[in-house]
């Protein structure tokens, strides 16, 4: 079998636009591969040193893919914490990385362009661990080898660096190593938040994934739409209500909605309808987030086990990673 591997960041409530756009496909992927998935929570520390949150959103992202219907017992499940050797491995290839590499990461240079912008020191707010974010990433990823990587299409750029880096221990040391495709879901949608903006965080628009049913109809509420009347007919294919309604809904339903529009539903009926097709599907791993959430007990057993098994690879492999270049 084929090997998956992914990473999810614990900063902040997950939301819609993560689940459709990278925990959705990352779970399809576990019905025919090996999948090794993790919480990346060094790569949180680039953003907030913040103890209680941290482990709160760490135990959050686990109890998350567990509810989506992650199996520990197909899949690995781990802390990237728990795993000494990815940071043992992300120094070794920061030594192979050139520094103008990092300084074309994404991330990097946006907030470089935003201190332009606002005038300030061009490097106010980066610290190292967020600059060498993608080398910490490319070790995430080469010391277990996957064949696929899924992730969103801002994280493209991440692999393709990792490959980079992969090529550049190859170049220089002759061995062999795996490099990993991106598996980007090109047909998911990028979901538009609150205000028709990409769902994000940043945006401060986004439906938190697991919100208790009342405050889900409340937040469907504010979805901003046009000032149409009730009666007058809507055009399905500019609206985020509809845009939202297609994802969670069967492709029955898709019509009926779209011929709702053309006829002037209300956007009142036609939020209600979005609420019961996206409560319908997250119903019932909600309440298995809750169960999981009151059993950190059990979630750490599972982490543990998780990363025994990785270690019991990784370990190895990088001791061979270190023999060959003159560290072993
Ligand atoms: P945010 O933009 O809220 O900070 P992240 O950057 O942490 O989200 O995204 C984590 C993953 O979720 C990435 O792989 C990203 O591509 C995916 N993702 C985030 N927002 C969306 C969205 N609106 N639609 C589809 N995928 C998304
Ligand atoms: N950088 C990814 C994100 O922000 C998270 C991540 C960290 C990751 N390490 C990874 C994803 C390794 C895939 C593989 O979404």
């Amino acid at each position: 079998m084929k090997r998956s591997l992914t990473g999810i960041k614990p900063t902040g409530e997950i939301h819609l636009g993560n689940y459709i756009g990278a925990i959705k496909p990352a779970l399809d992927l576990t019905k025919n591969h090996d999948a090794y998935y993790f919480v990346a929570n060094g790569h949180a520390l680039t953003q907030a040193h913040q103890k209680k949150s941290l482990e709160m959103s760490t135990n959050g992202v686990v109890a998350t893919w567990l509810a989506l219907g992650l199996d520990p017992n197909k899949s690995v499940l781990y802390r990237q914490s728990s795993i000494p050797e990815i940071f043992e491995l992300s120094w070794v290839l920061a030594t192979l990385s050139p520094k103008g590499l990092m300084n074309r990461a994404h991330a990097y240079k946006a907030i470089v362009d935003e201190n332009k912008r606002a005038e300030r020191d061009l490097d106010s707010g980066v610290n190292m661990g967020l600059y060498t974010y993608p080398i910490l990433m490319a070790a995430d990823i080469l010391l277990l080898q996957p064949d696929l990587v899924p992730v969103g299409r801002d994280q493209i750029q991440h692999i393709e660096m990792a490959r980079e880096l992969g090529l550049a221990m190859k170049r220089k040391h002759g061995m062999s190593i795996r490099l990993p495709d991106a598996s980007i879901m090109e047909d998911v949608a990028v979901l538009p938040g609150l205000d028709g903006r990409k769902m994000s965080k940043s945006y401060g628009n986004t439906i938190p994934i697991f919100l208790e049913k009342e405050e889900l109809k409340k937040r469907i509420n504010k979805i901003k739409t046009d000032s149409l009347l009730p009666h007058e007919p809507k055009e399905s294919a500019t609206s985020n209500v509809f845009q939202l309604y297609q994802v969670f809904a069967t492709a029955d339903e898709v019509n009926a909605m779209k011929e709702a529009f053309q006829k002037g539903i209300s956007w009142g009926e036609a939020k209600a309808e979005l609420f019961t097709v996206m409560n319908r599907t997250l119903e019932e791993p909600r309440e298995s987030y809750k169960e999981w959430m009151s059993k950190p007990k059990e979630m750490k057993r599972l982490l543990q086990e998780g990363a025994e098994r990785v270690r019991n690879e990784a370990t190895p492999f990088l001791q061979n990673i270190k023999n060959e270049i003159g560290l072993g």
